[in-house]
Parts: structure tokens; sequence; C-alpha cells
């Protein structure tokens, strides 16, 4: 979607050089391959040089590293006055039940409300510029729905092993956890600018 929007090169990073691939089958594809260059590494260990980047687009991602530590670290490959465009799971209201608090604090500690991550993106030197939160559909219609109709196929595949089977039990737990609790849980898309 970037390559085809903006005129940029892009350089798109992954730790798993098979999602690369796939990236790269698909840019060709969409007629966007020339654009795009794919770099295999841990998002903890990029090898950018100071201010080489106008923008760092992370959707989905940032939580492997924690938010606090991408957001940190990350600013230095920024010139100044570039992007950070980055979601992150976020608490849509003040209050929750604890079933869920448990859950995600367990999950993913981190999780905090929008004001919180806004303050952690003021504290590393960046001024947020814009917020907003996923919709639904992008939960059910583009992630679980896609992921569900998959389990049957995945067992098959691992003959239904331990293992697997753990896999899709801990993705259908999140997934019902999602449908009773939704509201009160999305992920949050910030975007700041580098001061
Ligand atoms: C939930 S997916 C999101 C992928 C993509 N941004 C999207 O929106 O479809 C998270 C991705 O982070 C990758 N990943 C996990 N830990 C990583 C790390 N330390 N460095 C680089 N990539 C990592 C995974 O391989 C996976 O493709």
């Amino acid at each position: 979607m970037l390559a085809k929007h903006l005129n940029a090169q892009i350089t798109a990073v992954d730790f798993i050089q098979e999602f690369l691939d796939d990236l790269t089958l698909r840019a060709d594809q969409a007629g966007v391959a020339d654009r795009i260059a794919t770099l295999a590494c841990s998002m903890d260990e990029l090898p950018f040089a100071d201010e080489e980047l106008d923008a760092i687009w992370s959707e989905g991602a940032i939580y492997n590293i924690g938010f606090e530590k991408g957001v940190s670290e990350w600013r230095r490959f920024l010139k100044s006055g570039g992007l950070l465009v980055a979601s992150e799971i976020t608490w849509i209201t003040d209050y929750r039940p604890s079933e869920i608090q448990e859950h995600w604090d367990a999950e993913y500690p981190e999780i905090d409300t929008a004001a919180a991550k806004i303050k952690i993106l003021e504290k590393y030197g960046y001024s947020p510029i814009g917020y907003f939160v996923l919709p639904e559909n992008c939960w059910v219609e583009e992630y679980y729905a896609p992921m569900q109709s998959r389990f049957e196929e995945f067992l098959f595949r691992h003959k239904s092993s331990g293992e697997a089977m753990a896999i899709v039990q801990a993705e259908q737990k999140e997934i019902d956890l999602y449908s009773r609790f939704k509201a009160y849980y999305s992920y949050g898309v910030y975007i700041a600018t580098k001061i």
C-alpha cells in the first residue's frame, strides 16, 4: 500500500525471510517491486544510519520489542521532522473488567491508554500529530476470520500435535476475549514527528 501511494524507496524489515519472500512476490504482482528492498533483521538491531529515514511505519509489530524501546531506539534513524507511524494495543476506556485487564497484563504488560502512549512519544522527543483507533472490522474481517479459517488445515498439517493444538487454543481464547471485551481495547495508531 505504501509503495503504491508514495513515490518513495522502502526498506521492508522482518526477521523471517519467508515473509519477506512473500512480500517480494506480492510487490512484483502489484508492479511496485522496484521501490521495495527487503531486510531480514531483528527490529532491535537495525543497521540504518543516523537521520537516514524520512519515515518509519510499523503496524502491529513494535510490541515485539515493546513500544517504549522501539520509540526510543528508532528515533535516531529519522531525519529531523521525520515521521513515525506505529500501531500499538491500547486501552480505549479508563476502566475495564479485571478479567481482560489480567489477560493483557500477562500477555503484554505495556498495554496502556492513548494518553500514556502519547506521553512516551513526548518523553523521547516526538511531537504527536495524530491518533486513531482501528475499527472492529480490522480485527474481525482482516485478522481473526482469515486466521480461524486456517485452523483446520493447520491442525491437519501438524497432525494435531499438542503444540499445534495449544497454538490454536491460545488464538481462539484471544478471539473469544476480543468478542466479549472489544469495548475496552483496540489497536491505536500513533503518528508523530521527530522534533
Ligand atoms: C503481527 S505481524 C505484523 C506484520 C505486518 N506489519 C502487518 O501489518 O501485516 C508481526 C511481525 O513481526 C515480525 N517480528 C517479530 N519479532 C521481530 C523482530 N524482533 N524483528 C523483526 N521482525 C519481527 C514477525 O515475523 C511478524 O511478521
